[in-house]
């Protein structure tokens, strides 16, 4: 166990270790076990951070914002709309006068190319740490929620796999911020991972190439796939989800033209029963129902969605009393 994490940044899990993630899980548990006996647990008090929104949210902003009152400290909801930030105000003086105001400072911000290194910059100016509520790359609260979950359902995740699959929406062009976070852990912890997407719908070749020496380092497979229905064979962990073909366009007419030729990539009812009897189904959210997973597999006896909506509490309460 690693627990000198203290003012330490989270923006990608791929920057801690695993023992520091190990630690990160193991605080987890421990604060969900003590809030559902009632054990106060204000490690936080007196504390602050600053919630920076460029994005909407209904889980993260308010799964941060609980978190943080449940251990005694406050969260403030800023969005970026209400503050200076279109009227001068640069990543370099968000950094350095949050981080005087606050212990920790939040953001979530998906513009293309723009919002991990806006996280990068501030972080570089702040002396408080800063956690990644999701960029452009990157949702690794999302996925340290996910992993929880999957140790919570199936036990030692070493060995079993789990398949990240492209799905079809209609809504708008996802980030491709979760599918990239989860190749990158899942393989550490020892999953037989496999990526499943049309042909347009690649990941960043960087992200690829660091899932696939992760793999190699811990003795475990990652392989891409591009037919739906093979990659859900016998399959522990259906995973599958919308994402924009980003490395194609980012133009949301070009992105829906392409979207619309894969209408038939829905998560049903025939699809999850090619895995395996006890598999799983995991969905961020939110889902585009019937057009992204029917109403028959999301509400079924596979789906573990809303435990794991709530694990996203747990790990950011971990993170946030073990860095802040
Ligand atoms: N999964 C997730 O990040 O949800 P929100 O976009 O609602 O925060």
């Amino acid at each position: 166990m690693q627990t000198f994490l203290h003012g330490k940044d989270l923006i990608t899990t791929q920057e801690w270790t695993k023992d520091e993630l190990d630690t990160v899980l193991d605080v987890a548990f421990e604060l969900k076990r003590a809030r559902a006996l009632g054990i106060p647990h204000a490690h936080l008090r007196d504390k602050t951070l600053a919630l920076l929104f460029f994005f909407s949210s209904t889980r993260t902003r308010s799964s941060f914002e609980s978190g943080m009152a449940q251990l005694g400290g406050h969260a403030a909801f800023i969005d970026h709309s209400t503050t200076q930030i279109s009227h001068g105000d640069t990543a370099t003086e968000i950094g350095e006068i949050f981080g005087r105001y606050y212990d920790g400072i939040a953001i979530r911000n998906v513009d293309w190319g723009i919002g991990n290194k806006y996280m990068r910059d501030v972080a570089a100016a702040s002396r408080a740490p800063l956690l990644n509520m999701q960029c452009e790359i990157y949702h690794p609260f999302q996925i340290l929620a996910d992993l929880m979950t999957i140790i919570e359902k199936k036990g030692d995740p070493r060995g079993k796999t789990i398949t990240v699959s492209w799905a079809y929406a209609s809504s708008y062009l996802k980030p491709i911020s979760v599918p990239q976070s989860l190749i990158l852990l899942m393989t550490r912890f020892g999953m037989n991972v496999r990526l499943v997407h049309p042909p347009e719908y690649k990941l960043m070749p960087d992200i690829v190439e660091q899932a696939k020496e992760n793999a190699k380092r811990a003795k475990t497979s990652f392989e891409i796939m591009d037919d739906f229905d093979a990659g859900m064979k016998d399959s522990d962990v259906i995973y599958a989800k919308s994402w924009g073909p980003l490395l194609v366009t980012d133009d949301d007419a070009e992105g829906k033209r392409i979207n619309d030729k894969y209408q038939d990539w829905i998560t049903d009812e025939r699809r999850i029963n090619m895995a395996k009897d006890n598999a799983i189904y995991m969905h961020p959210l939110p889902a585009d129902r019937n057009i992204e997973v029917t109403d028959g597999v999301i509400d079924g006896p596979h789906s573990v969605v809303f435990d794991q909506a709530e694990n996203r509490l747990h790990v950011q309460k971990a993170v946030m009393a073990l860095t802040m």
